[in-house]
């Protein structure tokens, strides 16, 4: 079930085209991630959504309603800024009542005999939604203080908490980490990912952090110069990379990419070493191969198929350990991810000999497109040659 679908949304800034096209079916309760290189769209893709931004062309369909020209206020979505916007001389609670007080405020003034009335159920009703919803949020014992009071992560969650007590058709999040440090940054993707579980809305959620991405989302669509290259579960995207710009962006550290070529078995190879097969007539001639940190292995000794480089660089992260090494044609660095433990004895200046482990190297077409691999049974496709 789509809970929104955006149909062929285009966007210019004067002559400048932003969003090209751009088709996205949003499911009910998704915790849907667009994440790209700053500048590719993916805030004005969101404000079109919200409403805060009209479309040069297409349009915006929320449940079976197509909204455009429905006004952001009142397409019940929740928008969560990158600035808190909280009411600085408001408490917690206060602040989460207010938007809830101003949409009941039109209503009671319509009705001066039982305003009061209304007004102190509405009082009673209010003030256990706030509590409800703090309870969700781990913020209860917050409630009575004033922002300024609160660390950068309880802020968060109290403008969370005020969106959600008008419970949303959706929360649209614009890169809403990007303020806290480093360490609150992790913690919170947890407790983003957690609060979705909890509630089963929808999310919408911005960044330009393909860690953030690969790590929230259900789902991710990888946005680059206004376009969607890829929608796809955080797995599909980051194994199955239909286009080399998704290959580079999603990944940390990067894919290695070397220059290949097919020959007529269909085989792509890098100089003398075959890495990976590629559909019989899909391609022939030049073509670069990807192959991810972890799918490559260090060996002691030097073997068919495999490849050697001279370490300029080691990275210790405690248990991994990421060799970058330059490859003997002076041009192309690669970066292996094995263990401190197996490898830790390797130093800089040491030639690195290393193979491809498992999986399929990636072959990448001179367009970028990804280039199938051939449909022969796994076991026929040999791992070296
Ligand atoms: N109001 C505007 N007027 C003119 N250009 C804009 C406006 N808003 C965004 N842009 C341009 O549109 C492009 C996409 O911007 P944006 O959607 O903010 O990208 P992102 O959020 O992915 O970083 C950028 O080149 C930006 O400079
Ligand atoms: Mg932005």
């Amino acid at each position: 079930m789509s809970a929104i679908q955006m149909r062929s949304i285009e966007k210019s800034f004067g002559e400048t085209p932003v969003l090209r096209n751009v088709d996205l079916s949003i499911r009910a309760g998704e915790f849907l991630t667009l994440v790209g290189p700053s500048g590719c769209g993916k805030s004005t893709l969101l404000r079109i959504l919200a409403g805060l931004e009209a479309p040069s062309a297409g349009s915006v369909v929320i449940g079976d309603r197509t909204v455009n020209g429905v006004r952001a206020a009142n397409r019940n979505l929740a928008m969560v800024f990158q600035s808190y916007a909280l009411y600085p001389h408001l408490t917690i609670a206060e602040n989460m009542k207010t938007p809830l007080r101003l949409r009941d405020l039109s209503f009671t003034e319509r009705l001066p005999f039982a305003g009061p009335l209304i007004a102190r159920d509405k009082h009673r009703k209010l003030q256990e939604q706030v509590e409800e919803t703090a309870k969700v949020l781990r913020i209860e014992g917050l409630l009575n203080r004033k922002p300024g009071q609160l660390s950068g992560g309880q802020r968060q969650r109290a403008a969370l908490g005020r969106a959600m007590v008008r419970k949303p058709v959706a929360f649209l999040m614009d890169e809403p980490l990007s303020n806290l440090d480093a360490a609150l940054r992790i913690h919170m993707r947890s407790e983003l990912a957690e609060l979705h579980r909890s509630l089963r809305t929808t999310f919408v959620y911005v960044t330009h952090d393909q860690a953030e991405a690969l790590t929230m989302s259900d789902r991710m669509a990888v946005m680059m110069d206004g376009d969607i290259l890829q929608l796809g579960s955080p797995e599909d995207v980051y194994n199955n990379p239909q286009d080399i710009r998704v290959a580079e962006f999603v990944g940390a550290p990067k894919i290695n990419l070397l220059p290949g070529e097919v020959d007529e078995a269909g085989h792509a190879r890098c100089g003398e070493v075959a890495l990976s097969r590629v559909a019989a007539g899909a391609a022939s001639g030049e073509v670069r191969i990807g192959l991810r940190p972890e799918h490559l292995a260090v060996v002691e000794r030097d073997e068919p198929g495999a490849l050697t480089g001279r370490l300029v660089h080691r990275e210790n992260l405690g248990a991994d350990l990421y060799l970058h090494l330059a490859m003997a044609d002076g041009k192309h660095r690669m970066v292996v991810r094995t263990g401190v433990h197996e490898s830790g004895h390797i130093a800089v200046g040491d030639d690195v000999t290393f193979v491809r482990k498992r999986g399929e190297a990636m072959v990448f077409g001179r367009d970028g497109k990804r280039l199938s691999l051939s449909e022969a049974p796994r076991t026929s496709i040999p791992e070296v040659a």
